[in-house]
């Protein structure tokens, strides 16, 4: 018997979203090369989309490491951060802690500007902390996957920008989902994930050295991410490592399809299907984690109800509908769901269907909410 899933689970958790059938399709174009000339024309095309995605300033270097989100934020830290560099980072949830334990593994001398999970960093704590402790660098989370939670990055990157520092934001969960402007908001480094707003699978990671970062590059300690090498292989062709050819087809049609789209329109769609899923949650009950301007539109943190077994409505809903939600983290297990609404996962449709089943998984508990 085949282990291969035969039929489409709904992907409503915290990543990977659903992959479009086109971006499937693209994967199954013929393998070709890491150094063959079909590669090259793609990876030149896909390096000028995720600059236009990334909406990076000229004179920026947009590619994609492979591996997933964490590449790209090891590749970021890797190439910005060495020993002794004073590196400040927000932590408001779970992935600001790992950009944190990032920075310590290549150096850093960190500075944790820690915020109580379920909340966003004020700006004025950060302009507070960077007089007393100047810092080299300021690390970021854009939207906290682990939270629900948007930090206010362009007001972030100001204040850090002020205070001569250069900036290293994690866009994993925002990247073609929400408002991210790196060139207008001064964010000097930024990465990104391919299975989450972007509608691809995973495996590659969108990262953005924008000018100030290319030019105070250290001395890289990985092989893997060191930026110098990478951009002998994007831009000199230079043999580095054998790039997934499949991969690359995968982000070049998901990027071309947020292009179709238009990224404006794209954002405009993951608010309007945030906005719908509260109001759908709200008829049964349910509220949100975190406070109204806080929230993000691609994943929702839903508060568990008193009296329900968190576990057996997420078993409820694969069991029953083949659907998928996110479990909290850390602090936040067994408090909250996470539910994503992400690339190709935030539809109308998908809501109805989420509606029904927490109804159908409520009820089997004996709960009728609303
Ligand atoms: C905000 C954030 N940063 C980093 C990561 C790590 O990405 P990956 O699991 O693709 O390595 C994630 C994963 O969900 C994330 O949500």
């Amino acid at each position: 018997m085949s282990l291969l899933p035969d039929n489409d689970r709904v992907l409503l958790g915290p990543g990977p979203s659903l992959t479009a059938p086109r971006v499937m399709r693209a994967m199954a174009s013929p393998t070709v090369s890491h150094l063959d000339p079909i590669m090259m024309a793609l990876l030149d095309d896909v390096r000028g989309r995720l600059g236009r995605v990334f909406r990076a300033a000229e004179g920026s270097f947009a590619f994609a490491v492979s591996g997933t989100g964490t590449s790209g934020m090891e590749t970021t830290v890797a190439n910005l951060v060495k020993d002794g560099t004073r590196a400040t980072v927000i932590v408001s949830g779970y992935f600001g802690d790992r950009l944190a334990q990032m920075c310590e593994r290549y150096g850093a001398t960190v500075t944790r500007l820690d915020v109580e999970w379920g909340r966003a960093c004020d700006p004025a704590a950060l302009r507070t902390l960077l007089k007393a402790t100047p810092a080299d660098v300021v690390a970021m989370v854009h939207a906290e996957t682990s939270t629900g939670v948007v930090n206010p990055v362009k007001e972030l990157a100001a204040i850090a920008r002020e205070h001569g520092a250069l900036t290293i934001v994690d866009a994993v969960t925002s990247l073609g989902g929400m408002p991210l402007d790196i060139g207008a908001w001064g964010i000097d480094a930024a990465y990104s994930c391919t299975q989450k707003c972007l509608g691809g699978p995973a495996g590659l990671a969108p990262v953005v050295f924008g000018p100030r970062a290319l030019a105070q590059r250290v001395k890289c300690r990985s092989f893997y991410f060191d930026l110098t090498l990478l951009e002998d292989y994007w831009l000199r062709r230079k043999y580095h490592h054998t790039m997934s050819s499949t991969l690359v087809y995968a982000l070049y049609e998901a990027l071309s399809i947020v292009e179709e789209e238009g990224l404006d329109a794209r954002w405009a769609r993951h608010e309007q299907n945030h906005l719908a899923l509260l109001a759908s949650m709200a008829g049964i009950g349910l509220t949100v984690l975190p406070r109204e301007g806080e929230r993000l539109w691609t994943l929702n943190a839903i508060r568990v109800p008193e009296g329900i077994d968190e576990a057996a409505v997420r078993k409820h809903l694969l069991d029953t509908f083949n659907m998928e939600i996110g479990a909290g983290l850390g602090p936040l297990a067994g408090k909250i769901w996470r539910v994503g609404l992400m690339g190709a996962s935030s539809s109308p449709r998908l809501i109805l269907l989420l509606r029904g089943a927490l109804e159908s998984a409520f009820a089997v508990q004996g709960k009728a909410l609303g």
